[in-house]
C-alpha cells in the first residue's frame, strides 16, 4: 500500500478503500465513486486518449454490491456527527439510494448539480446533471453551514475544459467540492475521499485548511495528483 504524504495533515493512499483503515474516524467523507455504466471489457480502465489518464470503472453487474461495500465503509468510518457527500449520475441512482438508508443513513438533501458540455444525443435528450447526495449519521446533529441565506438543492456550476491537458475521468470542479466541504466541515476538520480521483477534494481541503485523507486505487493518478497539487 503506498502513501504519498504531503504534510502531517493530508496524505493519499494508493489502495482499494475496502484494505484501508484509518486510524481516526471522519468528520466528513466525500465520495465521488466511478458510476458503473457499463464501458465494455473493460473492468480495469477505459481510456479516452489523448487527454485522458486511466480510471478504474466497475462493471455494472457489480455495481450494486460495490456501492453497498463503499457505502458501508462511509459509514463505519464517519463520527456519530458525521457527513457524506455522495456524487451519482443517475444510471444507478436506484442502489445508490437504497445502500444509503440501508446503511442507516439519514438523507438530507438530494441535490442537483448542473453542468454545461453533456454529451450530444441524437434520440434522447442530452445529460447534463449528476446527483449530490448529502447523507447524515444523526439526523439532529451535524454541521451545516449554510452557504447563502437562500440555498436551493439546484447547483448551476461550470466544469473546466482542460484541452490538452492530461486530466483523470471526471475531473469535479473546484467550487462544487469546496461548497461541500465548507457547507459541512470545519477548519481542522477531517476530511475523507475514498475514491480521491485527480485529488481534486485533497486540494481544496489544504485550501480551506481541513485535514484530508485521500485513497485512490489508481496509482498511475499520483502524476496527475502532483501536478494539481504543485501550485499549493
Ligand atoms: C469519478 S472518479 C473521482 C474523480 C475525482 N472526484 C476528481 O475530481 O478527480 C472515481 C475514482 O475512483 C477510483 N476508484 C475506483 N474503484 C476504487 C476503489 N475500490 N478504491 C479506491 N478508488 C477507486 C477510480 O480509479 C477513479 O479515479
Amino acid at each position: 500500500m503506498k502513501e504519498l504524504r504531503i504534510d502531517d495533515h493530508h496524505k493519499i493512499i494508493f489502495a482499494d478503500f475496502r484494505e484501508v483503515i484509518i486510524e481516526e474516524k471522519a468528520d466528513l467523507i466525500f465520495a465521488d465513486p466511478p458510476f458503473g455504466i457499463g464501458f465494455d471489457a473493460n473492468m480495469q480502465t477505459y481510456n479516452r486518449k489523448p487527454d485522458a489518464l486511466s480510471y478504474v470503472e466497475i462493471r455494472k453487474d457489480n455495481y450494486p454490491s460495490f456501492i453497498n461495500e463503499l457505502i458501508r465503509w462511509c459509514y463505519n468510518n464517519l463520527k456519530g456527527n458525521g457527513s457524506l457527500w455522495l456524487v451519482s449520475g443517475w444510471n444507478n441512482l436506484r442502489h445508490v439510494l437504497n445502500a444509503i438508508e440501508d446503511a442507516g443513513f439519514y438523507l438530507l438533501n438530494h441535490c442537483i448539480w448542473h453542468y454545461q458540455f453533456g454529451v450530444f444525443t441524437k434520440k434522447r435528450f442530452v445529460t447534463s446533471h449528476y446527483h449530490l447526495l448529502l447523507a447524515v449519521k444523526n439526523a439532529s446533529n451535524y454541521v451545516f453551514n449554510k452557504p447563502e441565506h437562500y440555498a436551493e438543492d439546484v447547483w448551476y456550476i461550470k466544469r473546466s475544459y482542460n484541452r490538452g491537458v492530461k486530466t483523470a475521468g471526471n475531473e469535479l470542479p473546484d467550487e462544487l467540492v469546496a461548497k461541500c466541504i465548507k457547507t459541512s466541515s470545519n477548519v481542522g476538520d477531517l476530511v475523507v475521499d475514498p475514491c480521491l480521483g485527480s485529488g481534486s477534494t485533497m486540494k481544496n481541503c489544504i485550501l480551506l485548511k481541513r485535514r484530508c485523507i485521500g485513497i485512490e486505487i489508481n496509482s498511475l493518478l499520483e502524476e496527475r495528483i502532483r501536478t494539481k497539487l504543485s501550485p499549493l
